[in-house]
């Protein structure tokens, strides 16, 4: 009789043990597989007292709007109304933000003022500073009205110029994404990206006249991890440039023209050393563009590094210099071509499989320095005959290699 009863106790705990077990492990599981889903909540600017008649500034209610998105704690949704016109003077917004995300669904256009006391000399139209996860988005049209403001640049006779705003700027911006947006007629720089890192731009279309001056589509400067993807680009200046102190951007699936093509550099503007590590270009097109893929330094200023750069896959339509490396670049004199260039120079760069055709004589033109030649520079399949005849390359102080088809005859 006692075994009897112990034995039952003994099979009950047992069962327990197991029911308990198994009760364990099924709330652990539901712990571990239920995804974090934070609230969302939406700011409709309008709410915020937003005018869509493109007639008034609308800075103050998108900022009021921006800082209860921003302090919300969750996924906050900026939602401007399709259908509305903007008008927006300049403004900066603020982070860091409480919410989990913020998105700006920009269906509307926004729209620049063409007034020049609220543009002359400002660097910024629509700025984003200190802020992490950051999604602008929603098919709408950022439009600078570039137009009325393109004559107050003397930038390229007036050392001491005054600057006109970007279209938009990021400053401190990290882990962010803008895509599914159009910017045309930017007044100077369409997209300004500083100190960033881990943002991602996809399609977007970035427009403006090919006389338009400065109107670079997107420049990079001290950031990394910066992701260019399936956009169109054709405006009056770089499609894209990456300047100092920026490593490991990947520009993939770009179309460039009208423009003055993707360029690093120039690098040596200051007097400080500077490096850009890391870049590669593939799958991109060059139409009717000035320059196509280039790396440009001013000599004696320049102090640093370029390397770790390929450019592969690439199709040049009708480019006027479709390969360039200038070490000797010098415009307006404020650098001497005589001093030595100083710094580890232009190392590890990669061209391959780059096909197309040369609207002028010189297809490759690679000028590096005497003191600090160009090393490790590969030409791979790199096919540039001119529209009207033999193309050419011009080297100078180039270390490197060739492989594959090469027209013109390479020089390396
Ligand atoms: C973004 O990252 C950089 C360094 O990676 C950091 O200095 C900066 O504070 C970050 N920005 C924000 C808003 O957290
Ligand atoms: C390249 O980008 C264009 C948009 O500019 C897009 O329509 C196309 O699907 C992209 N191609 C690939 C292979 O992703
Ligand atoms: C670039 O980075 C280097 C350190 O690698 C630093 O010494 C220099 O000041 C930076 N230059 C600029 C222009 O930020
Ligand atoms: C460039 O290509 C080389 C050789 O394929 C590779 O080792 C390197 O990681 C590439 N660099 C970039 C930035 O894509
Ligand atoms: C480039 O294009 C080729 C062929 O269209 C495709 O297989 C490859 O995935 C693309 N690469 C990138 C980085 O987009």
């Amino acid at each position: 009789m006692r075994k009897m009863v112990s034995r039952s106790i003994l099979e009950f705990c047992f069962s327990l043990t197991i029911i308990l077990t198994i009760c364990l492990f099924k709330t652990d599981a539901i712990n571990n597989h239920k995804p974090f889903v934070p609230l969302k909540k939406f700011f409709n600017v309008l709410s915020y007292g937003a005018n869509p008649m493109g007639k008034v500034d609308n800075s103050k209610a998108f900022l009021k709007a921006w800082d209860d998105a921003c302090n919300f704690d969750g996924v906050s949704v900026i939602v401007i109304p399709k259908g509305g016109v903007y008008l927006l003077n300049s403004l900066t917004f603020i982070g860091p933000c409480k919410s989990y995300r913020t998105v700006l669904q920009i269906k509307g256009v926004l729209k620049a003022t063409i007034n020049p006391s609220y543009f002359y000399n400002l660097p910024t139209w629509i700025g984003f500073r200190y802020v992490n996860n950051l999604v602008l988005k929603g098919g709408g049209v950022l439009d600078g009205q570039g137009e009325y403001a393109w004559k107050y640049n003397d930038c390229f006779t007036n050392s001491r110029c005054a600057a006109l705003p970007a279209t938009l700027r990021f400053d401190y911006v990290n882990n962010s994404r803008v895509h599914s947006l159009k910017s045309v007629n930017s007044k100077n720089a369409h997209f300004n990206l500083f100190a960033c890192s881990n943002v991602q731009i996809s399609r977007v279309k970035f427009l403006a006249p090919s006389n338009s001056k400065n109107t670079d589509g997107i420049r990079i400067g001290t950031s990394s991890n910066i992701h260019i993807l399936d956009s169109f680009i054709g405006t009056g200046d770089d499609c894209v440039s990456v300047i100092t102190n920026s490593s490991n951007i990947v520009v993939t699936n770009v179309t460039c023209g009208p423009g003055h093509g993707i360029s690093i550099g120039s690098l040596g503007s200051n007097s400080l050393s500077e490096f850009v590590k890391g870049v590669s270009v593939r799958n991109c097109t060059f139409i009717s563009t000035q320059n196509g893929v280039r790396i440009k330094t001013r000599p004696s200023l320049f102090k640093g590094v370029v390397s770790d750069i390929n450019f592969s896959n690439i199709i040049m339509k009708n480019v006027f210099n479709p390969i360039i490396i200038d070490q000797l670049y010098c415009p307006g004199r404020i650098c001497s071509e005589q001093i030595p260039a100083s710094g580890e120079g232009i190392k590890d760069v990669t061209f391959e499989n780059i096909i197309g055709t040369s609207n002028s004589e010189v297809a490759i033109s690679l000028k590096c320095s005497k003191s600090v030649p160009c090393r490790n520079v590969k030409l791979i399949n790199v096919i540039l005959p001119y529209t009207r005849g033999k193309s050419k390359s011009i080297c100078s102080n180039v270390q490197g290699s060739s492989y594959g088809k090469q027209e013109p005859p390479n020089c390396v």
